[in-house]
């Protein structure tokens, strides 16, 4: 997500040159100075924004979902398309007994939702290859991040049920929204026109 990003914002007028990009700094000025970038993981993007220390951050509504972050989200930016679902091997039975063994990246997103049906759980946290649980046996199905559907296919699941579509989203913390108000609207509005642009030419 981060080179359609990158994208996006360059298309609205905010770029990192190649060389800062190339390099393993964390925090680079962009091109003409008026922004600072910090390169993070996703689930940090909003620990960053929520605690001032970032204005705006771009960050996928999976991680808003599973984090529950204290930040707006003035902006779909339409990029990194994805959904979150529920997935299990293909032609298992959906029905069973006792307590459904749940592998994902996404604790809370995944007690919620089989929560809302009443289903009892015991969720097995993981930090990625979360396909792998079902097919080794450590979980009945997983609840994790579908794109292409390709490694799902390549390791005999299915999904069964869609939980939330995901794209990224633009967000800003709360005080900077208000203190740093015209900054903060003039990037919104530069990369609404971005989104915009880049939806009508595909
Ligand atoms: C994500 C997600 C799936 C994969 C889905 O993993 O967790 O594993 O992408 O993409 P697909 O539907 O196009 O095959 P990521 O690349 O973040 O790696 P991870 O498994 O190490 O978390």
């Amino acid at each position: 997500m981060q080179t359609e990003a990158l994208a996006l914002l360059a298309r609205a007028g905010v770029r990192v040159s190649p060389a800062a990009l190339a390099s393993r700094r964390l925090a680079v000025e962009a091109e003409d100075g008026d922004y600072r970038f910090i390169f993070v993981k996703p689930a940090d993007v909003p620990v960053y924004v929520e605690h001032g220390i970032a204005d705006c951050g771009v960050v996928g509504r999976d991680v808003l979902l599973e984090t529950g972050a204290d930040v707006l989200q003035p902006l779909d930016l339409k990029i990194g398309c994805c959904r979150l679902a529920v997935a299990a091997k293909e032609g298992a039975s959906g029905a069973r007994a006792g307590v459904l063994h749940v592998a994902t990246k996404y604790p809370r997103v995944a007690a919620a939702h089989f929560g809302s049906r009443g289903v009892p759980v015991e969720i097995i946290e993981l930090s990625g290859s979360v396909e792998l649980a079902p097919v080794l046996g450590l979980a009945d199905c997983i609840v994790d991040l579908v794109e292409t559907g390709r490694t799902l296919a390549e390791n005999g699941l299915a999904v069964v049920e869609t939980i939330a579509d995901s794209t990224a989203r633009l967000v800003v913390n709360r005080a900077s929204y208000q203190l740093k108000a015209p900054a903060v609207a003039a990037l919104i509005e530069a990369l609404s026109e971005a989104v915009k642009t880049v939806n009508r030419k595909s």
